[in-house]
């Protein structure tokens, strides 16, 4: 299975920012063309004014388009929205989906989360769909019965095939600190394994929350992990570029 790469630049960036970024990371991935057509897959999720332009950037580098969110919702009559139709004619083939910082902000039911994946689904977007526990949780020791019940979104989705899960404890997320690695395995594995047994297939399980340089390789070389989801660390093309070749 080919090691999954996600660069979550959130709510960042500016042309300038993107084509100086790019003009870096073009030059790292030149020498590197067959590794990462052979078994890695990186995926760069820009804020959507820049979807388009680094759609255009990207062409013909083998990286991949994601975009952070998309509606959960067809038709015109949603204003400040972007369907996920939308977001596959901009060039995307991934999209986050209930990622943590947009929980906090919007508090999507179970029902609109589903129907976001649904509609990804629809339009063969490849959705990243975002699981975590707050450190609140972690402490109480109820991890698995949070991810359980946010797992659960899943029994409304009609077709899980394509969908990834990334699981990004809330506490690990922009702040220095990761859960051990026995932890991440522990949990990535008991997610497989949830997956499994309910829905009877085998998703792709990433791991976010911190992932740096020097702790990449130790997180990818889990039995249960098939990439990261990175936010801060993707930011700077060197330090992202590091983190695809582990
Ligand atoms: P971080 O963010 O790598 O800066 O912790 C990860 C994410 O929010 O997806």
């Amino acid at each position: 299975m080919k090691k999954i790469f996600i660069a979550n630049w959130k709510m960042t960036g500016s042309y300038t920012q993107a084509h100086d970024y790019f003009s870096i990371f073009k030059g790292l991935l030149k020498d590197n063309q067959d590794l990462f057509a052979k078994d890695r897959s990186v995926i760069f999720c820009p804020a959507s004014p820049y979807l388009s332009f680094v759609d255009g950037v990207i062409t013909g580098t083998g990286v991949h388009l994601g975009a952070q969110d998309c509606s959960a919702h067809e038709g015109a009559a949603h204003t400040a929205e972007t369907s996920a139709a939308m977001v596959k004619d901009v060039g995307c083939s991934h999209v986050l989906l209930g990622h943590s910082e947009y929980r906090q902000r919007f508090s999507p039911s179970a029902d609109v989360l589903s129907k976001k994946i649904n509609q990804a689904l629809e339009q063969d977007l490849i959705p990243v769909f975002c699981i975590g526990e707050s450190l609140d949780h972690y402490k109480d020791k109820i991890t698995k019965s949070i991810l359980e019940k946010q797992l659960s979104v899943l029994e409304k989705v009609q077709d899980l095939q394509n969908l990834h899960i990334a699981y990004e404890p809330v506490w690990a997320i922009g702040s220095g600190k990761v859960p051990t690695l026995d932890d991440i395995e522990e949990t990535c594995s008991w997610i497989g394994e949830y997956i499994a047994k309910n829905h009877d297939i085998v998703l792709p399980i990433l791991y976010g929350g911190s992932v740096k340089p020097d702790n990449a390789a130790e997180m990818i070389s889990l039995p249960s992990v098939q990439g990261v989801l990175v936010g801060g660390a993707s930011l700077k093309p060197d330090d992202f570029f590091r983190i695809c070749c582990v």
